[in-house]
């Protein structure tokens, strides 16, 4: 037994009643040091070490004012955001309903939606110094369809970065084992000083996802603008 009173190989007793794979997904969540310990520090989900682990090795959230939260549920990145930077205002955004979070606006409202992008500035209420995108596409066990859907949201998160980052500011993003494709990594390195890929020890290890970290937005490139 765990000091938390639990079996630390403990098996699902109903798994009969669930799937197979959502019965392994349970006794993971319940074994998994990283969930017990958002529990108990008040974290809403165990994503929010990574951006902390991320953060400290890369410095990315302190001194920050606008920041964008793209797959922001449940929360925990605002969470960590808020509270190294509490001066920062964030706008989040995710399919799914996100709690309120003090000096937040949350939007439940796909990404990929038109209205979008319009929607997080004006909210934001000016440029963004970090834009960070958690967002993952729900797999559906086809591996080519899979990556394909989440390097969509990837660049459509970086697109969206490049377009409205103030100059100097940072972007980070989930991508997959392999880090981002070339064309992405070309256009991210066009348009930041610095270009790196981490693996946060948060992030399991038997999970394909890595995070890209660009950072020193050069600024807008003028004569992109208006260019046929
Ligand atoms: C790993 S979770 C984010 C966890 C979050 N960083 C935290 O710390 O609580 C990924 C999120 O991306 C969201 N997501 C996926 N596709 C999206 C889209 N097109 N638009 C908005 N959110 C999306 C999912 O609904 C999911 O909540």
């Amino acid at each position: 037994m765990s000091r938390s009173g639990r079996d630390p190989n403990e098996r699902l007793r109903t798994a009969k009643k669930r799937t197979a794979s959502s019965a392994r997904w349970l006794t993971r969540q319940l074994n998994d040091p990283y969930v017990k310990k958002a529990k108990a520090d008040g974290y809403r989900s165990r994503a929010a070490y990574k951006l902390m682990e991320l953060d400290d090795k890369f410095g990315l959230v302190k001194g920050s004012r606008r920041v964008v939260d793209l797959g922001v549920a449940p929360g925990g990145w605002t969470q960590v955001v808020r509270q190294r930077s509490p001066q920062a205002g964030v706008v989040g955004i995710d399919l799914l309903p996100t709690d309120p979070i003090e000096g937040a606006v949350l939007f439940e409202m796909d990404f990929m939606a038109d209205e979008a992008p319009g929607a997080l500035m004006e909210a934001l209420g000016g440029a963004p110094d970090l834009v960070l995108s958690d967002m993952a596409a729900n797999t559906v066990g086809h591996k080519q369809t899979d990556h394909l859907r989440t390097m969509g949201l990837v660049e459509t998160a970086a697109d969206f970065a490049i377009q409205q980052l103030a100059k100097g500011g940072g972007f980070v993003a989930k991508v997959l084992a392999g880090g981002t494709d070339p064309t992405l990594l070309a256009l991210l390195k066009k348009h930041f000083t610095t270009v790196k890929h981490a693996k946060p020890p948060a992030s399991r290890k038997d999970s394909s996802e890595w995070y890209v970290i660009a950072q020193g937005f050069k600024g807008r490139v003028e004569e992109e603008v208006g260019e046929e």
